[in-house]
């Protein structure tokens, strides 16, 4: 494939075709705001979002690394996106995968997983890390035991924030102008934040500010780590878990700061995306944007206002949209996340706590 085929739109693969997205200028939701924000589109992405970029890395390392071999297996435990995009490469380059999903994954995660002729293994969900039916334990015993299988461990897997390092990084920069003062977004794995945080930072000689947008009560930010309702986003804390363990691909020092945002206000601007900007997103992104629009706002007042300017000038708030939105109804964060299918109680900053830890609505599905 050459760089001509390349800017034509033609590629040797479909995992080619991951990346380049998109920027967007929002502008309405940033009514009375100078800075100038942008979105990038990552639900562009061939398999619908953001994780892509890592599904293919850690792939592609672990080929290169000869640990995922021809006739090989994939196996990841997440109903997330990533496993939608590790079973997408993996089909198209003739591998089998497994996915383990807990047992409360909703029945579209799990059909779009089969579309893709993923092996589903579900497991009780809602268990302690240290629990032999947790999640990840579940998936290493099947590793460890199916031979040629491969455990791709997002969270801990190097090549995940090498490929926001690699390619969201350089994106971001160039389709900015090397102007962007500010790069905010979710942390999950890490691997977006720390990946693209750390090449802007070095590409700008430390001048961009790098913003985390975490779920009100998730551990990254301070909170104690009770269930929240947005998906893909946040550190979760089971009440019984013996030792809290962060993800290797996130690397806390890139980040500059972490705006806080409760569910009600991720929704709150999610809403307003699909209404006044024509982008039907998730509630990671939500949480996104609603921390940028909070960054944007505060370097405006520290500016006394004035009209919109271009980049550089005023405050130009980055922000990577990581989430996906898919054709709605298809993809569950679709029913989680519109308050036409919402169960009762969900997502309304109210989060039906009781006893501190249970709450109304289940843990959001990881990354
Ligand atoms: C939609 C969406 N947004 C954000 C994230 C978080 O990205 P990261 O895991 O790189 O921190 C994920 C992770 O899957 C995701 O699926």
């Amino acid at each position: 494939m050459t760089v001509a085929d390349r800017q034509l739109g033609v590629f040797d693969s479909v995992a080619d075709a991951i990346g380049n997205t998109p920027l967007i200028r929002l502008n309405r939701v940033t009514e009375g705001i100078t800075a100038t924000v942008y979105l990038k589109l990552e639900y562009l992405n061939p398999f619908g979002s953001v994780k892509d970029r890592a599904a293919r890395a850690m792939i592609d390392a672990a080929e290169a690394a000869g640990e995922l071999r021809p006739g090989g297996t994939v196996v990841e435990s997440t109903s997330g996106n990533t496993g939608i995009a590790l079973a997408a490469i993996a089909a198209s380059r003739g591998y089998r995968t497994i996915v383990v999903v807990p047992d409360k994954s909703s029945a579209e995660k799990l059909a779009l997983l089969r579309a893709y002729g993923v092996e589903v293994h579900v497991t009780a969900g809602g268990l302690p890390r240290q629990h032999p039916d947790f999640l990840k334990n579940v998936a290493l015993r099947l590793a460890a035991d199916i031979p040629g299988a491969w455990y791709s461990g997002q969270y801990d897997n190097p090549a995940n924030p090498a490929a926001h390092r690699e390619t969201t990084g350089p994106e971001v920069w160039s389709q900015t102008g090397g102007r962007i003062t500010h790069f905010v977004t979710g942390i999950g794995t890490g691997g977006t934040i720390t990946g693209t945080g750390e090449y802007l930072k070095s590409v700008s000689r430390g001048q961009v500010r790098v913003i985390g947008a975490d779920p009100e009560s998730s551990i990254y930010s301070g909170g104690d780590g009770h269930a929240w309702y947005v998906e893909s986003i946040g550190h979760y804390l089971h009440p019984r878990t013996d030792t809290d363990e962060w993800p290797q691909s996130y690397h806390p020092e890139v980040v500059d700061r972490i705006e806080r945002i409760p569910d009600a206000e991720a929704f709150e601007v999610l809403r307003r995306l699909a209404g006044e900007e024509g982008l039907l997103v998730g509630g990671s992104t939500g949480t996104a944007v609603a921390a940028a629009l909070r960054v944007a706002r505060a370097g405006s007042r520290r500016r006394g206002g004035g009209h919109r300017a271009g980049l550089g000038a005023q405050l130009p708030v980055q922000i990577l949209r990581p989430t996906v939105a898919g054709t709605l109804g298809f993809r569950c964060r679709a029913h989680r996340t519109w308050p036409s299918c919402r169960r009762p109680g969900c997502g309304r900053g109210g989060r039906g706590r009781s006893g501190g830890r249970s709450v109304g609505c289940d843990r959001g599905a990881g990354p």
